[in-house]
């Protein structure tokens, strides 16, 4: 079998490199071995799972290549096998992430009215109410970090629009698990710790909200505890709480360290700030929640897109799919059993795809929107992020509302990124700011 090239380090040196300088890694493989390269990382350190996988994962970085693994059928090219590897299967053994095949499109029929780009204006109220709830409470006198604040918006706004939380001890308690569960440095029993109460938390709020009357409630838990599934049958207990505990662990980090990057992003270059402020200000200044244009913001859009490009939430790599059968990339013919992947971090930074790559320059997205196989952050083909719109509108929204609502400034910038878990977050907790109430600030 040949394999495209790769480092000759053994299988735990390699995993150490992509868990600890992930993009450093994939700069260094590019460099030495091209648009193609094989790393040894086994089942990625998860031992339970169970499959006949040969330990390779290759890497691509070419648009063409994503576009072959993107429109490769899904029978082909499985993520569900792939994610359990990733991302353990012990803990949590379902939730879409971890499904192939027929079950896992009977999930994703139940998440995409809901997740639908149209639906987002129900969700534009409570999330800017969350939004105005939390700022009241920022120091208008001391600069602070944003990381840990967008954390907080982010946790507020899955649990309670997806999840069906309502403010509530139990509510503070998830708060405060998920939070600890993303501090990487949280390992070994008190990390175990951790995940079995955010296991009981979710059972709890099962089990109080299921046999109440959901019937005029639009949330995903709502939702999903009216499926029914081709067998006839409700989801149970089990396959509910693996749906809720995906949906918060896939929604929180992500968009919590892209909005931390965001800011970061926008405050260092004055003409940037200035142009979101404007747009921030015609969208939203002054006007009552229902009427704000949040559908008339281009400019605010080509920022997310060029942040999410340039500064990955997720470390450096996205599309994760495990072969059941060989397939053609990059000139190599990939044996089945295999893992391939997309180095975003690579595909991102090509210059021959992006020139000047390494400039922040939102423009390159105001004219052309984004191709699906040269910009993956979401990742794509069937397993595109389900949450994306989703994530799209909560990020606008928290941008207007709070450029609108204050005048924010750059205290202290941001000195690179460090890798926590599976993201890349801002160092030193983001970027640090200080904020003040401009006169038309309205009450939500
Ligand atoms: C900036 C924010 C986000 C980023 C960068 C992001 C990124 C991703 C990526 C890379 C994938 C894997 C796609 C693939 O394998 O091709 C994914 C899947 C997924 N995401 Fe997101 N995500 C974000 C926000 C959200 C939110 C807010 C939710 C929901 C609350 C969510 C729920 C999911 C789910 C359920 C999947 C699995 C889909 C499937 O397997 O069919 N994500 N996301």
């Amino acid at each position: 079998m040949l394999f495209p090239p790769g480092p000759k380090l053994n299988q735990g040196e390699q995993l150490q490199l992509l868990r600890r300088t992930p993009l450093r890694f994939f700069d260094d493989c590019h460099q030495k071995f091209g648009r193609i390269f094989t790393l040894n990382l086994g089942t990625f350190g998860n031992q339970e799972v169970d499959t006949e996988a040969n330990g390779k994962w290759v890497f691509i970085t070419r648009p063409e290549d994503v576009e072959t693994l993107f429109k490769t059928s899904p029978e082909i090219a499985m993520a569900g096998v792939a994610n359990k590897m990733l991302f353990g299967s012990r803990t949590q053994q379902g939730g879409i992430i971890r499904l192939d095949g027929r079950e896992h499109m009977n999930i994703r029929r139940v998440y995409q009215p809901i997740f639908n780009g149209n639906r987002m204006r129900a969700y534009t109220l409570p999330i800017m109410a969350t939004i105005r709830r939390h700022a009241r409470l920022w120091s208008r006198s001391r600069a602070f970090p944003m990381l840990p604040e967008m954390q907080r918006i982010t946790i507020d706004v899955i649990a309670k629009s997806i999840l069906g939380f309502d403010e509530s001890e139990l509510f503070d308690m998830l708060c405060s698990r998920l939070m600890c569960l993303e501090n990487a440095a949280i390992q070994g029993r008190d990390r175990h710790m951790a995940e079995r109460e955010l296991s009981r938390i979710i059972h709890e709020h099962i089990a109080t909200n299921r046999t109440t009357d959901l019937s005029d409630r639009e949330d995903v838990f709502s939702r999903l505890c009216q499926l029914t599934k081709p067998d006839g049958l409700a989801l149970t207990d089990k396959e509910l709480h693996d749906e809720l505990v995906t949906l918060l662990k896939a929604g929180f980090g992500t968009t919590s360290n892209a909005l931390a990057w965001l800011f970061a992003c926008i405050l260092e270059k004055e003409t940037v700030r200035a142009r979101i402020q404007e747009e921030a200000m015609n969208a939203v200044g002054g006007r009552e929640p229902a009427k704000c244009r949040f559908d008339q913001m281009p400019y605010t859009e080509a920022v997310i897109q060029e942040t999410l490009r340039l500064c990955p939430s997720v470390a450096g790599f996205t599309g994760v799919r495990y072969l059941s059968e060989p397939l053609r990339l990059g000139g190599y013919t990939i044996p089945a059993h295999t893992v391939v992947a997309i180095a975003t971090h690579i595909l991102h930074r090509d210059a021959s795809v992006y020139p000047d790559p390494l400039l922040f320059k939102p423009e390159r997205f105001l004219t052309a929107k984004p191709s699906a196989w040269r910009w993956a952050p979401f990742g794509g083909g069937n397993r595109m992020c389900v949450g994306r719109s989703f994530a799209m509108h909560e990020m606008k929204v928290v941008l207007a509302t709070l450029f609108s609502d204050m005048e924010i400034n750059l205290d202290r910038p941001v000195g690179g990124s460090e890798v926590q878990g599976f993201f890349c977050s801002p160092k030193d907790r983001g970027p640090h700011v200080r904020i003040k109430d401009r006169s038309h600030d309205e009450e939500s």
